[in-house]
Protein backbone atom coordinates (compact mmCIF):
# COMPACT_ATOMS: atom_id res chain seq x y z
CA UNK A 1 0.00 0.00 0.00
CA UNK A 2 1.46 3.55 -0.54
CA UNK A 3 1.74 5.83 1.90
CA UNK A 4 0.20 9.48 1.03
CA UNK A 5 2.37 12.53 2.04
CA UNK A 6 1.42 15.97 2.76
CA UNK A 7 2.42 18.38 0.00
CA UNK A 8 4.74 20.00 2.61
CA UNK A 9 6.15 16.42 3.57
CA UNK A 10 6.78 16.14 -0.39
CA UNK A 11 8.87 19.56 -0.53
CA UNK A 12 10.57 19.45 2.62
CA UNK A 13 12.13 15.44 1.50
CA UNK A 14 12.58 16.62 -2.38
CA UNK A 15 14.18 20.12 -0.82
CA UNK A 16 15.61 19.40 2.35
CA UNK A 17 16.89 22.56 4.03
CA UNK A 18 20.06 22.37 6.57
CA UNK A 19 21.92 19.73 5.45
CA UNK A 20 25.50 18.80 6.31
CA UNK A 21 27.41 19.87 8.85
CA UNK A 22 28.04 23.41 11.28
CA UNK A 23 31.88 24.51 10.78
CA UNK A 24 33.13 24.77 14.73
CA UNK A 25 29.73 23.26 16.30
CA UNK A 26 29.88 23.09 19.92
CA UNK A 27 26.55 20.66 20.20
CA UNK A 28 26.27 17.26 18.35
CA UNK A 29 24.21 13.83 18.71
CA UNK A 30 23.24 10.99 16.98
CA UNK A 31 20.31 9.49 17.05
CA UNK A 32 18.67 5.96 15.93
CA UNK A 33 15.21 5.14 15.57
CA UNK A 34 14.38 1.60 17.40
CA UNK A 35 11.46 1.56 15.62
CA UNK A 36 13.27 1.23 12.27
CA UNK A 37 16.99 1.41 12.44
CA UNK A 38 17.10 4.94 10.83
CA UNK A 39 19.52 7.32 12.13
CA UNK A 40 19.74 11.46 12.11
CA UNK A 41 23.27 13.30 13.00
CA UNK A 42 22.46 17.17 14.18
CA UNK A 43 25.40 19.45 14.60
CA UNK A 44 24.66 22.97 16.05
CA UNK A 45 26.43 25.84 16.94
CA UNK A 46 24.65 27.43 20.59
CA UNK A 47 25.49 30.36 21.76
CA UNK A 48 27.26 30.19 25.51
CA UNK A 49 25.54 33.54 26.73
CA UNK A 50 22.13 33.35 25.37
CA UNK A 51 22.10 29.85 24.94
CA UNK A 52 20.21 30.25 21.67
CA UNK A 53 20.50 28.14 18.91
CA UNK A 54 22.42 30.17 15.74
CA UNK A 55 23.24 27.35 13.70
CA UNK A 56 22.25 23.66 12.91
CA UNK A 57 22.22 21.15 9.89
CA UNK A 58 21.72 17.80 10.07
CA UNK A 59 22.48 14.33 8.05
CA UNK A 60 19.55 11.81 7.37
CA UNK A 61 20.46 8.01 7.72
CA UNK A 62 16.79 6.96 6.64
CA UNK A 63 13.46 7.21 5.14
CA UNK A 64 11.59 10.52 3.16
CA UNK A 65 9.86 11.78 6.47
CA UNK A 66 13.28 11.26 8.45
CA UNK A 67 14.75 13.54 6.12
CA UNK A 68 11.12 15.34 5.69
CA UNK A 69 11.02 15.80 9.85
CA UNK A 70 14.74 16.79 10.28
CA UNK A 71 14.55 19.59 7.89
CA UNK A 72 11.71 20.71 9.59
CA UNK A 73 12.99 20.33 12.83
CA UNK A 74 16.04 22.51 11.81
CA UNK A 75 14.12 24.74 11.06
CA UNK A 76 12.08 25.47 14.28
CA UNK A 77 15.26 24.84 16.01
CA UNK A 78 16.83 27.80 14.55
CA UNK A 79 16.76 31.16 16.69
CA UNK A 80 15.21 28.89 19.50
CA UNK A 81 16.50 28.58 23.42
CA UNK A 82 18.22 25.47 24.57
CA UNK A 83 14.77 25.34 26.84
CA UNK A 84 12.26 26.19 24.14
CA UNK A 85 14.14 23.16 22.42
CA UNK A 86 13.40 20.76 25.63
CA UNK A 87 10.13 21.97 25.53
CA UNK A 88 9.35 20.86 22.04
CA UNK A 89 7.03 17.51 21.48
CA UNK A 90 6.67 16.19 17.89
CA UNK A 91 3.63 17.08 17.15
CA UNK A 92 4.93 20.56 16.41
CA UNK A 93 7.22 19.06 13.42
CA UNK A 94 3.84 17.40 12.50
CA UNK A 95 1.59 19.72 12.91
CA UNK A 96 4.43 21.80 10.66
CA UNK A 97 4.47 19.55 7.73
CA UNK A 98 0.62 19.25 7.75
CA UNK A 99 0.67 15.68 9.49
CA UNK A 100 2.18 12.35 8.96
CA UNK A 101 0.47 9.25 7.96
CA UNK A 102 0.95 6.88 11.26
CA UNK A 103 3.29 4.74 10.04
CA UNK A 104 5.84 7.53 10.08
CA UNK A 105 4.53 9.13 13.02
CA UNK A 106 7.74 8.00 15.19
CA UNK A 107 10.29 9.79 12.36
CA UNK A 108 8.79 13.07 13.90
CA UNK A 109 9.83 11.47 17.63
CA UNK A 110 13.18 11.15 16.36
CA UNK A 111 13.56 14.21 14.68
CA UNK A 112 13.00 15.80 17.85
CA UNK A 113 14.36 13.41 20.49
CA UNK A 114 17.56 14.11 18.17
CA UNK A 115 17.45 18.13 18.66
CA UNK A 116 16.19 17.58 22.75
CA UNK A 117 19.69 14.28 22.89
CA UNK A 118 21.77 17.30 21.19
CA UNK A 119 21.26 20.69 23.45
CA UNK A 120 20.94 18.36 27.03
CA UNK A 121 24.29 17.13 26.28
CA UNK A 122 25.71 20.91 25.37
CA UNK A 123 23.78 21.70 28.59
CA UNK A 124 25.45 18.96 30.94
CA UNK A 125 28.95 19.61 29.60
CA UNK A 126 28.38 23.45 30.55
CA UNK A 127 27.82 22.40 33.99
CA UNK A 128 30.13 19.77 34.02
CA UNK A 129 27.60 17.08 34.79
CA UNK A 130 27.00 13.85 32.91
CA UNK A 131 24.37 13.93 30.84
CA UNK A 132 22.22 11.23 32.61
CA UNK A 133 22.07 14.03 35.62
CA UNK A 134 20.22 12.47 38.49
CA UNK A 135 18.48 10.14 36.36
CA UNK A 136 16.63 7.59 38.43
CA UNK A 137 15.12 4.43 36.57
CA UNK A 138 11.58 3.98 38.30
CA UNK A 139 8.15 3.49 36.85
CA UNK A 140 7.82 7.18 35.92
CA UNK A 141 11.28 7.46 34.21
CA UNK A 142 9.91 4.30 32.23
CA UNK A 143 6.15 5.82 31.30
CA UNK A 144 7.93 8.60 30.30
CA UNK A 145 10.27 6.23 27.90
CA UNK A 146 7.47 4.40 26.86
CA UNK A 147 5.56 7.62 25.30
CA UNK A 148 8.43 7.43 22.37
CA UNK A 149 6.68 3.93 20.87
CA UNK A 150 4.01 4.81 19.07
CA UNK A 151 1.77 2.35 17.85
CA UNK A 152 2.04 1.99 13.62
CA UNK A 153 -1.10 1.93 12.30
CA UNK A 154 -2.79 5.09 14.75
CA UNK A 155 0.19 7.00 15.13
CA UNK A 156 -0.58 7.19 19.06
CA UNK A 157 1.97 5.98 21.60
CA UNK A 158 1.38 3.20 24.08
CA UNK A 159 1.00 5.37 26.78
CA UNK A 160 -1.73 7.12 25.11
CA UNK A 161 -3.20 4.41 24.35
CA UNK A 162 -3.41 3.26 27.72
CA UNK A 163 -1.81 -0.25 26.24
CA UNK A 164 0.78 -0.11 29.04
CA UNK A 165 -0.63 -2.60 31.79
CA UNK A 166 2.03 -3.20 34.32
CA UNK A 167 5.59 -1.90 35.06
CA UNK A 168 7.91 -3.44 37.88
CA UNK A 169 11.48 -2.11 38.23
CA UNK A 170 13.91 -4.21 40.64
CA UNK A 171 17.55 -3.78 40.78
CA UNK A 172 18.06 -3.11 36.89
CA UNK A 173 15.37 -5.34 35.78
CA UNK A 174 12.71 -4.14 33.83
CA UNK A 175 9.19 -6.03 33.25
CA UNK A 176 6.46 -4.22 31.41
CA UNK A 177 3.05 -5.94 30.44
CA UNK A 178 1.24 -4.51 27.39
CA UNK A 179 -2.29 -5.15 26.81
CA UNK A 180 -3.05 -5.56 22.84
CA UNK A 181 -6.45 -5.71 21.13
CA UNK A 182 -7.75 -8.95 19.10
CA UNK A 183 -6.90 -6.94 15.91
CA UNK A 184 -3.50 -5.93 16.51
CA UNK A 185 -1.58 -9.10 15.55
CA UNK A 186 -0.05 -8.18 12.97
CA UNK A 187 1.79 -5.38 15.25
CA UNK A 188 2.08 -7.61 18.71
CA UNK A 189 6.62 -7.85 17.48
CA UNK A 190 7.23 -4.61 15.92
CA UNK A 191 6.07 -2.95 19.42
CA UNK A 192 6.79 -5.55 21.68
CA UNK A 193 10.50 -4.95 20.10
CA UNK A 194 10.28 -1.34 19.80
CA UNK A 195 9.24 -1.41 23.65
CA UNK A 196 11.90 -3.48 24.49
CA UNK A 197 14.87 -1.29 22.87
CA UNK A 198 13.29 1.25 23.92
CA UNK A 199 13.65 0.00 28.15
CA UNK A 200 17.33 -1.17 26.76
CA UNK A 201 18.35 2.36 26.63
CA UNK A 202 17.32 3.90 29.48
CA UNK A 203 20.53 4.10 31.76
CA UNK A 204 20.42 1.19 34.50
CA UNK A 205 18.62 -1.67 32.57
CA UNK A 206 20.39 -4.79 33.16
CA UNK A 207 17.33 -6.77 31.36
CA UNK A 208 14.34 -5.87 29.65
CA UNK A 209 11.17 -8.20 29.43
CA UNK A 210 8.19 -7.15 27.75
CA UNK A 211 4.92 -9.26 27.84
CA UNK A 212 2.01 -8.92 25.21
CA UNK A 213 -1.71 -9.72 26.96
CA UNK A 214 -3.83 -9.87 24.42
CA UNK A 215 -7.58 -9.38 24.20
CA UNK A 216 -8.63 -5.88 25.87
CA UNK A 217 -9.97 -3.17 24.02
CA UNK A 218 -8.28 0.05 24.25
CA UNK A 219 -9.21 2.75 26.34
CA UNK A 220 -8.00 6.64 25.82
CA UNK A 221 -6.34 8.42 28.75
FE1 LIG B 1 11.96 5.28 10.77
FE2 LIG B 1 11.34 7.12 9.11
S1 LIG B 1 12.66 7.32 10.81
S2 LIG B 1 10.80 5.01 8.95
Amino acid sequence: MAIKYSQKVINEFTNPENVGEVDGANATATEGSPACGDMITYSMKINRESRVIEDIKFRSYGCASNIATASMATKIAKGRTVDEIIALTPKTVTEELDGLPAVKIHCSVLAINGLKAAVRKWDAEQSGQSVEGDFTLDNETIIRELRDVIHPETGISIVKMNMVHLVEVDSGSVFVELMMGETDDMYFENIEEETREHLENLPGVKTATVKITEGKAYKFK
